[in-house]
């Protein structure tokens, strides 16, 4: 499974204009999936700068952070591993990072790089909003996949969302995921609603990765601090998370490159 260190991964940066649209339990499940299904190396990061809770998904101390690299700790020992996820907190220190020297500043950006070369996906899980740094994993991501619901005002922030990135910094590789819709016919509809507009308004296209139900086992699975995709693999949910890693394994893209010198000149602004 260990993947060869010449190949580059694929970045895909999850976000979703409203909040509380079901974009981390995506990250963790989607991720999980990919990796215990579908043999696939992942690295997962938590770049929700206020509400980082990838950790309590996956049972892991929230000690370990990114920050630590400012510090002088090595990669490896601020990645943690669960499920065979690897994963990496903390990004709610970043702006200390450009308090550091260049020569430092690129000694993480090559820590980074170098780190990420061992994973066929890197999957970000950013916070609501749309914020510059938000902005800034979406710009520097290959993909961005956009999580909504059927419910207008998720729809609305989702636009604003694919807008606002296309309109100030024309980045327009986005893929929708519908969640908590009732069925599959909901989910298409509320994606129709929204490539309609986008086409229209935007003149770009959106495709959509897939339509996730809405079920209470996920809701228990949450309180109970268990993995829907763990433990209840014949849920809906697991079942149509599984055929959006087809959908994703299935688009042939050609893999990316300095992704993280890319996230810090667009958040540093030293573009
Ligand atoms: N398909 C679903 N069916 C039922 N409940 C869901 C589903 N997806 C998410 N939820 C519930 O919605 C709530 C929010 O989920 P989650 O934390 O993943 O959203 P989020 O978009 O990451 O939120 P935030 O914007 O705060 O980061 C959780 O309580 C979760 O249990
Ligand atoms: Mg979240």
């Amino acid at each position: 499974m260990a993947k060869s260190q010449s190949a580059n991964s694929k970045f895909i940066t999850i976000a979703s204009g409203k909040g509380g649209v079901g974009k981390t339990n995506f990250a963790v499940n989607f991720s999980y999936l990919l990796a215990n299904e579908f043999g696939k190396k992942i690295l997962l990061i938590d770049a929700d700068i206020g509400m980082a809770n990838v950790h309590l998904f996956l049972q892991l101390s929230s000690k370990k952070s990114i920050k630590d690299l400012f510090s002088g700790a090595r990669i490896e020992d601020v990645i943690q591993k669960s499920f065979n996820i690897d994963v990496l907190s903390g990004f709610s220190g970043i702006d200390d990072f450009f308090e550091l020297d260049e020569v430092s500043i690129q000694a993480i950006i090559n820590q980074l790089d170098a780190i990420s070369k061992h994973y066929d996906y890197v999957i970000i899980d950013t916070g609501a909003g749309i914020d510059e740094k938000v902005a800034a994993f979406l710009r520097a991501s290959h993909q961005s996949i956009v999580v909504t619901t059927p419910e207008p005002t998720a729809m609305m922030d989702a636009y604003a969302l694919i807008k606002s990135i296309y309109n100030i910094y024309g980045y327009e590789n986005f893929k929708m995921v519908v969640n908590m819709a009732k069925n599959q016919d909901e989910g298409e509809l509320t994606f129709n609603k929204l490539k309609v507009s986008v086409k229209k308004f935007l003149n770009i296209d959106i495709d959509l990765l897939g339509v996730l139900p809405y079920t209470n086992t996920l809701r228990s699975a949450v309180k109970n601090k268990e993995l829907v995709a763990h433990k209840y693999p014949r849920d809906a949910y697991t079942q149509n998370l599984r055929k959006i890693c087809k959908e994703e394994l299935a688009i042939q893209e050609p893999a990316q490159e300095n992704f993280w010198k890319k996230l810090f000149d667009f958040m540093g602004s030293r573009q």
